[in-house]
């Protein structure tokens, strides 16, 4: 029996409900695919600062190290926005990005047919969309030095050395081969060194991938093809801040951020975690959408362990619940035949996962 150690981070908001639907659904595939799963929690965010006074404690950084993947929900609130930069629930999680070295953020970009109807955009614009996003997650202006927050001036660094950028391009390559063979670089390089440089870095690597075609793109247009038409992408890389930006965008081809997972890995231990944010609004009141949180427990299975029957069967369980009209409410206007709770959801999901 293959036996796994994964580190939990339920965080804050409607965190620690999204967290928990994932770990039931986890573990109810684990008993039929004959999979075994141990759980140790850690803290970060908000629930770190109020237990702790840190975003990241030390029990945290040495705890990550011992096991082999980490599962997150979400972090922040209104409660730690008044706080100094460094003491912020979100920079607890750069610097735990950071640590971890997980320099590689991969966002699918999905659409649900059952959910067709959710998106803002015409069904015909997002019906069969499958974009991955790649988004370089540990350099760029995010940790640029020197940077500043000055009297009368401010300022922050863009940099991206040689090896940053040909480890992250190799990473949408490699998916790539196994996907439509398509890759999309984003970049300013009409306006910024930074990206030039990308750009050169990015065409050398290419070399190396005869059989995937490489483009280029400049960032505000890609926002624009996005919206325009997003069928036109398979796999788009790209840095730090821009692939933040782009993935929010492409999150709404979707219908709803409730349903996208992310994938951060690097070279040891990865960190799964929706991308949605902690939403405090709602936390709480089991209204949440856990979806995305389950289709990322569901990544952590394919990418960390290479489990792809167990996260198979997980992606099917989320499809056929959507497909029998089970629905949160953020999605109780699309094709309803029930609406459930965050915990409702989670079970329907586990116990289709596990048939
Ligand atoms: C994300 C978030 C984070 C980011 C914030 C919370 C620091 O927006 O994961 O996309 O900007 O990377
Ligand atoms: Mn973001």
């Amino acid at each position: 029996m293959s036996s796994y150690k994964i580190g939990v981070i339920k965080g804050d908001g409607i965190g620690p409900e999204i967290v928990q639907e994932a770990v039931k659904v986890l573990d109810a595939v684990a008993n039929v695919e004959g999979l075994s799963f141990s759980y140790e929690e850690f803290l970060l965010g908000g629930s770190a600062i109020d237990a702790t006074g840190v975003p990241l404690p030390k029990e945290t950084i040495e705890g990550v190290k011992r096991v082999d993947a980490v599962l997150f929900g979400a972090i922040g609130g209104p409660k730690w926005d008044n706080l100094d930069r460094h003491l912020r629930p979100e920079s607890g999680l750069l610097a735990l990005r950071k640590e971890m070295n997980t320099f590689a953020n991969l966002r699918p970009a999905t659409v649900y047919d059952e959910l067709i109807n959710a998106s803002t955009l015409k069904p015909e614009v997002v019906e069969g969309v499958d974009i991955m996003v790649v988004r370089e997650l540990t350099g760029g202006i995010y940790f640029g030095e020197p940077r500043e927050y000055g009297k009368d001036r401010a300022y922050n660094t863009m940099v991206y050395t040689k090896e940053e950028v040909e480890r992250i391009a190799k990473v949408a390559f490699d998916i790539a081969s196994k996907r439509d063979k398509r890759v999309c670089s984003v970049d300013k390089a009409n306006v910024l060194e930074v990206s030039q440089f990308w750009r050169d870095i990015v065409e050398e690597v290419a070399k190396d991938y005869p059989e995937v075609e490489l483009t280029h793109m400049y960032v505000d247009n890609a926002a624009m093809q996005l919206i325009r038409y997003p069928k036109q992408f398979d796999v788009i890389l790209t840095g730090n801040i821009f692939g933040d930006i782009l993935s929010d965008a492409a999150s709404m081809l979707s219908g709803s951020i409730g349903l996208l997972p992310s994938a951060s890995t690097g070279k040891k231990v990865g960190l799964y975690e929706p991308i949605h944010g902690s939403a405090p609004d709602i936390a709480g009141e089991g209204i949440a959408n856990p979806i995305a949180t389950i289709a990322s427990a569901s990544m952590m299975l394919k990418y960390a362990f290479g489990e792809l029957s167990a996260a198979n069967r997980i992606d099917d369980a989320i499809k056929k619940a959507l497909a029998d009209g089970y629905r949160t409410k953020d999605l109780s206007a699309f094709d309803a035949k029930e609406v459930v709770s965050t915990s409702q959801m989670g079970s329907i999901i586990a116990d289709y996962a596990s048939k």
